[in-house]
């Protein structure tokens, strides 16, 4: 566990007294004690003012920030400012700079935009967080490196398109082998030499952003800018970890962020952390979903909330305030779903530039007295309180969803069946399904492995890669449920399609093929019509997006298609593999049918909800360590609702007080209950 040191959870957030005086710095150090602060991640965008020319490097002010901190009682979060370089550096070398998706050599300006595969950039980010670790290796302030600042965009300049072809060369060992991959045959596309391939931008193979004429390629550009910006971080991370092997390092990722395989970066993060940033419209399932997949991209192991706004954001076109309540239930959330800090973004709010209006612990007024300060203190005291009770607790769930971002790249980019189709909505109905039934789930990549579930859910499984379906095979056969859908199995790991009927890998484990896929229109609908009732599905129900016209080759067919010349054709089948079975749902269903079908499977499966009852809106989870359990209960709605508790006896940590059976809990308020 990261929380060693400062064992509790970790409170605080993004800090920049760079930007302000010594005055305010004092009355900083005074309110953080108020609110129960005791780590201020520093120096995240400062390169430019430690490094003003290539040789000089200035860290006093560094020095004196961390010595006062940790007098203060603070410690640090430490960054190593390469998120932003400095101005100088983009007019000498120009090389830094980015090219965009349009072709534009970019000039100095933003942040976030250095070229991963710069020489410049490689090597003045690798030697600061070299020196950084050198100098701060022994300050006792210092709890953890973090590396740069959510990394992310693409780039498409000369150095970038060299490095891709060494990528290639890499990956799939001769021109010809890239060739087949790319099914360059069509369009005439084949290449003689590795210097005919070009980036995949709107100058060559793409427009809009995610339209291509060659999915390989630009499939490909993907895994190779991902990799590109995760090489850039591991630079960094060997620096660091060469001073300072006992100090943790991570980098603050964006939960769904399409640009990135996270499951790939994972392994070099000694712990994850995220920056949630929902609207107030944001579905708390959605919110929910986001943290099990930062849990899950370490295997279950606690994660840390980085960055969350006390109250407003500034870049959402309506930047609501938190009403009073959520902040606390939000951070809450976070814990219940694994994390083990609780941080902002900002400690304090700038006066300038296009953060000034982002929410903040101090704001404007510079006092204590106003309600988000008082709220964030509240807080403070209350996980003060809490301590270590709770640290390093792990998340149990029999039920996985599988969330592959190569999958979502592949479909993204794919020409045809339909635009309507949305990866990430169709992995979250599923997802809220369960949600709504208090079923916990881990939200895991294709590399986890399966043996401690019950229940694997694989949603628009379109992208099967080498050994998968023998990896889901050997679950089933073992006596495991695994669920897909329509448009799955379709191609291999370089979106060729796998040829001999869809879907493809899957089908001998489904005992279905599927022979046409039929796109529906916006405002057209479907029905899924139960042959018979089947626990709690019944009757018919409403479907959409895209309908698989499949054939039982063995599977149990249960409930059939309800209009339409396919009318009659199954749509949800069951097939027996081994001892355990293989369901298919060849269509988007509504709400009401994935709620009736999880609740049904989970039930076969022996898998009961964390409640006995519990409304809409309130939420429950589980963490436990040493054979100790608690059970989060958080309510999302407005006002007091009724939870129904499993049998047994609780004591509410926060409050000391003692509960079971049917129980209240008031509008935005949150329980931690210890079993007894
Ligand atoms: C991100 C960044 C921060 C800040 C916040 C504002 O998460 O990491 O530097 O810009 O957004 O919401
Ligand atoms: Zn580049």
């Amino acid at each position: 566990m990261i929380n060693t040191k400062l064992p509790k959870m970790w409170y605080g957030g993004d800090y920049s007294p760079e930007q302000w005086d010594e005055a305010t710095f004092e009355e900083d150090m005074r309110m953080f004690k108020l609110a129960g602060i005791d780590v201020a991640t520093i120096n995240v965008f400062s390169w430019a003012l430690t490094q003003p020319d290539e040789d000089t490097y200035h860290f006093e002010w560094l020095d004196s920030l961390l010595d006062r901190l940790y007098q203060n009682g603070i410690y640090a979060c430490l960054a190593t400012s390469t998120g932003a370089h400095p101005a100088w550096m983009a007019k000498k070398h120009p090389d830094v700079t980015r090219v965009d998706y349009e072709g534009r050599k970019r000039k100095f300006g933003g942040r976030h935009n250095s070229c991963p595969n710069s020489p410049t950039y490689r090597k003045y980010a690798e030697r600061i967080a070299d020196k950084l670790a050198e100098r701060y290796k022994d300050h006792p302030a210092v709890l953890i490196w973090h590396v740069s600042n959510e990394y992310g965009g693409y780039c498409y300049c000369e150095n970038c398109e060299a490095a891709f072809r060494d990528w290639l060369k890499e990956r799939y060992g001769s021109l010809d082998a890239v060739n087949k991959a790319w099914n360059t045959r069509f369009w005439g596309h084949t290449f003689y030499d590795w210097d005919e391939i070009v980036v995949p931008n709107a100058l060559s193979e793409e427009w809009a952003g995610t339209r291509t004429n060659f999915q390989g390629i630009s499939l490909d550009y993907r895994r190779f800018q991902s990799d590109s910006l995760l090489n850039a971080y591991r630079l960094e991370y060997e620096a660091l970890k060469k001073h300072t092997p006992h100090i943790p390092v991570t980098t603050n990722l964006m939960g769904f962020y399409p640009e990135l395989d996270y499951f790939k970066w994972a392994p070099y993060l000694d712990v994850i952390s995220w920056d949630n940033y929902p609207g107030l419209d944001t579905p708390h399932s959605f919110t929910a979903m986001t943290h099990d997949l930062m849990r899950g991209l370490k295997q279950g192991q606690p994660f840390m909330l980085m960055e969350q706004t006390p109250s407003q954001q500034n870049w959402q076109p309506y930047n609501s305030l938190k009403r009073p309540g959520v902040m606390r239930l939000w951070s809450y959330q976070a814990v219940a779903r694994g994390a083990d800090t609780v941080m902002f973004f900002q400690l304090r709010r700038s006066i300038g530039a296009c953060e000034k209006y982002h929410g903040a612990v101090i704001e404007h007024v510079g006092h204590e007295h106003t309600r988000v300060f008082r709220e964030c203190a509240e807080l403070g005291a209350e996980l003060q309180k809490l301590g270590d009770a709770t640290l390093d607790s792990r998340f149990q769930a029999k039920v996985a969803i599988v969330y592959d971002w190569e999958n979502r790249w592949a479909l993204g980019l794919s020409s045809g069946p339909t635009v309507a189709l949305d990866y990430v909505n169709e992995i979250h109905k599923y997802y809220d399904a369960l949600y709504k039934q208090n079923i916990a789930v881990d939200m895991i990549g294709t590399e986890t492995d399966l043996s401690s579930y019950d229940i694997v859910i694989a949603p628009v499984l379109y992208m099967v890669k080498p050994g998968y379906a023998a990896k889901v095979e050997a679950f089933v056969e073992q006596g495991g449920t695994f669920l897909t859908t329509f448009f799955s199995g379709i191609v291999g790991e370089s979106d060729l399609v796998t040829v001999g009927g869809y879907p493809g890998e899957l089908r001998k484990l489904l005992g279905i093929w599927a022979e046409e896929i039929d796109a529906l229109l916006p405002d057209m609908k479907n029905e899924i019509v139960m042959k018979q009732s089947w626990k709690d599905l019944s009757g018919s129900y409403d479907c959409g997006i895209l309908c698989d016209l499949i054939h039982s080759e063995g599977a149990e067919v249960l409930a059939e298609y309800g209009t339409d010349f396919y009318k009659g054709m199954p749509v949800l089948t069951r097939n027996r593999f081994g001892t355990g079975d293989a369901w298919y749902v060849a269509t988007s269903p509504d709400k009401d049918f994935l709620s009736d079908l999880l609740s049904s499977i989970c039930r076969e499966k022996g898998i009961r909800p964390l409640v006995a009852a519990a409304p809409e809106g309130v939420e429950t989870t589980l963490r436990a360590k040493d054979g100790q359990e608690h059970l989060y209960i958080l309510n999302h709605n407005a006002g007091t609702q009724q939870v129904e508790l499993q049998p047994g006896s609780y004591r509410n940590l926060l409050t000391g007080e003692a509960l079971s059976g049917a129980i209240e809990i008031p509008g935005r308020d949150v329980l931690v209950l210890r079993g007894e």
